[in-house]
């Protein structure tokens, strides 16, 4: 998976002859899992069409400040469309457009949605190659840079005109490859390393039973995703989970049983930076597990239990660098139960979990959390999706780490 993937990317596109490649362009931000919209100049509809676009993308096509001419006229928001966007792509940046994008021209939807926007904005120029040399064009391109805007430059090679020389717009593979590296380079978790347990654990009675709970796993992968998506480099340790995942920085080990879990965590830990056990594995597993099924023939049947192996624990004992992060499900106490299971356990931080609170805890799509830190502090949270509440927990790991 990319880490354009969930993005939302808009694409402006302005009166070039290389608008014909922003057709593979929106395939290729499509195809890595991103949700794209474009926005055209009105002149850049000479060179591609919007329905070619609008196919693509799945998403309705804007080049201008309103849908339809009479009064059933719907306004098409620049300061909606600039806020949808988590990133945006002037491609081909035309001359014309760079300079009014420079000058804060804003006579079309494009420029508008530009002037409005608060994400980071790539621009690839293109044109002639004398036009790019044009002290003009350099200064355009010079001061939208300073404005924060980045450049994607163009190459060299032949250009329309039948000219050879600088001036071609980056082939599309390359202009997001250049999107993709440049993310990555300003992502918080990059080079991090980070390990995360989720869902389950199974411990086995007989041949064909086991003692479990109802955890999905949902937290742990939406931990694990939101920690990719921040440039980290993820070993998810999963118990049994219907959860999937596919995303080339996260590397899943199922495990079944606690102690399967035990031993994967500590193949990883002495190399990671942050751990987050988000798993809820079991406090007891049959101290003999029966080689064959057991039969019913008695009325009653009693299973010995015995601990398993507390993994946040073990790690609390021997952990150096890493930042360590336990979860806390609850019924009552909560804060002070939470308090000293972080104490017990040598963690950094904490997030407890009420299972007073509704939407809280297993098999919900939801979670309500409090976060602890090693310091007493003490921040709540309101009842979030379980994607949202991974966020808040890794923007909190990352204030802390950085502190
Ligand atoms: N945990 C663990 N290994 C275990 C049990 C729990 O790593 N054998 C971790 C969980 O992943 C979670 C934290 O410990 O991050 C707290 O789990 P919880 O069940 O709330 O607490 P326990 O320490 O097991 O205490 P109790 O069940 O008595 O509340």
């Amino acid at each position: 998976m990319s880490i354009l993937s969930g993005k939302n990317i808009l694409l402006g596109i302005s009166a070039g002859i290389a608008a014909y490649k922003t057709a593979s362009l929106v395939r290729l931000f499509v195809k890595v899992g991103a949700n794209v919209k474009v926005v055209m100049t009105p002149a850049s509809k000479e060179f591609v069409t919007p329905l070619t676009l609008s196919t693509l993308s799945k998403n309705p096509v804007y080049s201008s400040f309103t849908s339809d001419e009479d009064e059933n006229a719907v306004w098409n928001s620049h300061v909606d469309l600039g806020l949808w966007a988590d990133l945006i792509l002037v491609a081909p940046a035309t001359a014309n457009t760079l300079s009014k994008m420079s000058n804060g021209i804003c006579d079309n939807l494009l420029l508008a949605v530009y002037l409005s926007a608060k994400c980071p904005i790539y621009f690839a120029p293109t044109m002639d190659l004398d036009m790019y040399k044009h002290p003009s064009t350099l200064e355009s391109c010079k001061m939208l840079q300073s404005y924060g805007n980045i450049m994607i430059p163009a190459t060299s090679g032949e250009l329309a005109s039948g000219l050879v020389g600088e001036g071609r717009m980056a082939e599309p593979e390359d202009i997001v490859a250049f999107i993709e590296n440049d993310i990555l380079e300003k992502s918080p978790l990059k080079g991090k390393k980070v390990l995360i347990t989720a869902g389950p654990t199974y411990e086995a009675i007989d041949p064909v039973r086991f003692i479990g709970n109802h955890s999905s796993g949902k937290m742990g992968f939406e931990i694990a995703k939101a920690s990719a998506n921040l440039g980290a480099e993820v070993v998810l340790i999963s118990g049994p989970t219907h959860q999937k995942v596919s995303h080339s920085f996260i590397k899943v080990i199922p495990v079944v049983s606690a102690q399967d879990m035990y031993d994967a965590v500590h193949q990883y830990f002495e190399t990671s930076d942050i751990a987050i056990l988000s798993a809820a594995v079991a406090d007891f597993k049959p101290k003999e597990v029966a080689l064959q099924k057991i039969k019913k023939k008695e009325s009653t049947l009693t299973l010995e239990l015995e601990k398993t192996k507390d993994i946040l624990a073990s790690l609390g004992s021997i952990k150096k660098q890493q930042f360590l992060v336990g979860f806390a499900l609850e019924t009552n106490n909560e804060l002070e139960n939470a308090k000293a299971k972080l104490k017990a356990k040598n963690l950094n931080l904490i997030v407890l979990n009420s299972l007073k609170d509704k939407g809280a805890g297993f098999k919900t799509e939801t979670n309500k959390v409090t976060f602890i830190d090693d310091k007493d502090t003490i921040s709540e949270f309101q009842l979030k999706s379980k994607t949202d509440v991974a966020k808040d927990l890794l923007n909190e790991i990352i204030k802390q780490i950085n502190a």
